[in-house]
C-alpha cells in the first residue's frame, strides 16, 4: 500500500491577471490536505473518491473526468500499460471543494504521486506537477497553472505562467486567516467571464492586470526583503489595492467585500479575496495580538469556517 498527501493553497496576491502573463504570489495551506492510498485489487483499476462519495472503474469514468486523466498520464509518463495494473485508489481530503483553495489541484497531485510510488517510479516535483496540469485545463478551462505548481512544489511561489516557479525567500513570517463565504466559487465561470470582458474592453483589463503585476512585484520584494514593521503593514496595504483591483475586474460579491471589510475593520493590515472569487476564501493579513479579534469578527460577518496559517514558518 502507498499512500501520498499535497497541501491546499491560497493565492496571496495576483489571481486572474496571472493568466494573462502578470507574475502572482503563493502559498501552500498545510492545514487542509488531500490524501491518496493505492492498494492492489482483485481486479481491474478503481477509483474510491470518499472525497465526493464516488466509486467506479477507471473504464468507466467520463471523459472530462480529472482524476481518471491524471491515472493514464501517470501510466503514459512512466511508459507503463494499464491493462497489466489491478489496484483501488482511494481519495480523500479536508479541502473544501470550489472554495478558491486548490482542492482539486491536490486531490490529484497525492493520487500521482501515491501511484507513482506504487509503480515503484517516484515523480519529481516539476513531473507532478506538469501531469496536474492537464488535470486542471479540463477543470478550470485556461488555467495559468499556478495551483497546480503551490500544490506539487508544497511551498511558497513567485509564478509566471508558462515559466518553472521561483521559490519565494519568506524573510519574516507572517499570519494570514482564511475565511470561506461557504459560497462556491466557480473558477472555470469566474476566468471565463474575466476573459469575454478582457476581450471587450482589452485596454481596460490590460490596464487593470499590470497594475496587479505591480503590486506582487512589491509584495514579493516586501516578503523577501522587508523589515518586519515594513512586512506587515505594507503588504496589508498590498492586499488592500489588490482587493479593488479584482473588484473592478468583477470577481468579488456581496458576502466577499463584507468579509474583507470586517476583517479590516477588527485590525486586519489588509484584506482580499482570494483565487476564483464569486464566492470561495478571501484572507486577512493579521498579527498574533489582532488575529483573536479578527477571527471573531470573520465569523459575526457570516464567515462558514476561518483557517489561521503562518507563511515562512
Ligand atoms: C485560481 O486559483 C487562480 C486564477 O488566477 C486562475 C488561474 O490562475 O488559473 C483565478
Amino acid at each position: 500500500m502507498t499512500t501520498a498527501s499535497a497541501p491546499g493553497k491560497i493565492i496571496l496576491c495576483g489571481e486572474h491577471a496571472v493568466v494573462y502573463g502578470q507574475p502572482a504570489l503563493a502559498v501552500p495551506v498545510t492545514q487542509v490536505q488531500a490524501t491518496a492510498t493505492v492498494e492492489p485489487a482483485p481486479e481491474g483499476v478503481w477509483i474510491d473518491a470518499r472525497n465526493v462519495n464516488r466509486c467506479y472503474r477507471l473504464e468507466d469514468a467520463d471523459p472530462s473526468d480529472p482524476l481518471a486523466l491524471a491515472i493514464r498520464l501517470t501510466f503514459e509518463h512512466l511508459h507503463l500499460h494499464i491493462p497489466h495494473s489491478t489496484f483501488r485508489i482511494t481519495l480523500d481530503s479536508t479541502i473544501p471543494i470550489a472554495s478558491g483553495l486548490g482542492s482539486g489541484a491536490a486531490v490529484c497531485t497525492a493520487l500521482v504521486r501515491a501511484l507513482a510510488a506504487h509503480l515503484q517510479s517516484p515523480l519529481s516535483n516539476p513531473e507532478v506537477s506538469s501531469i496536474v496540469f492537464e488535470t486542471e485545463k479540463l477543470l478550470h478551462g485556461t488555467p495559468s497553472g499556478i495551483d497546480n505548481t503551490v500544490v506539487a512544489y508544497g511551498q511558497p511561489v513567485f509564478f509566471k505562467k508558462g515559466q518553472p516557479p521561483v521559490p519565494l525567500a519568506v524573510l519574516q513570517p507572517f499570519h494570514l486567516l482564511i475565511a470561506d463565504t461557504g459560497i462556491p466559487s466557480p473558477t472555470k465561470a469566474t476566468v471565463g467571464e474575466v476573459r469575454a470582458a478582457w476581450q471587450k474592453e482589452p485596454r481596460r483589463y490590460e490596464g487593470l492586470f499590470a497594475q496587479v503585476g505591480e503590486i506582487v512585484h512589491e509584495a514579493r520584494s516586501i516578503i523577501e526583503r522587508g523589515s518586519r514593521a515594513r512586512t506587515v503593514s505594507t503588504l496589508g496595504e498590498l492586499m488592500n489595492g489588490n482587493h479593488e483591483l479584482l473588484k473592478m475586474m468583477g470577481v468579488s460579491c456581496a458576502e466577499l467585500d463584507t468579509l474583507v471589510e470586517a476583517a479590516r475593520a477588527a485590525g486586519a493590515l489588509g484584506a482580499k479575496l482570494s483565487g476564483g472569487g464569486r464566492g470561495g476564501n478571501m484572507l486577512a493579513l493579521v498579527t498574533p495580538e489582532t488575529e483573536a479579534a479578527v477571527r471573531a469578527a470573520l465569523e459575526r460577518a457570516g464567515a462558514k469556517r476561518v483557517i489561521g496559517t503562518v507563511v515562512g514558518q
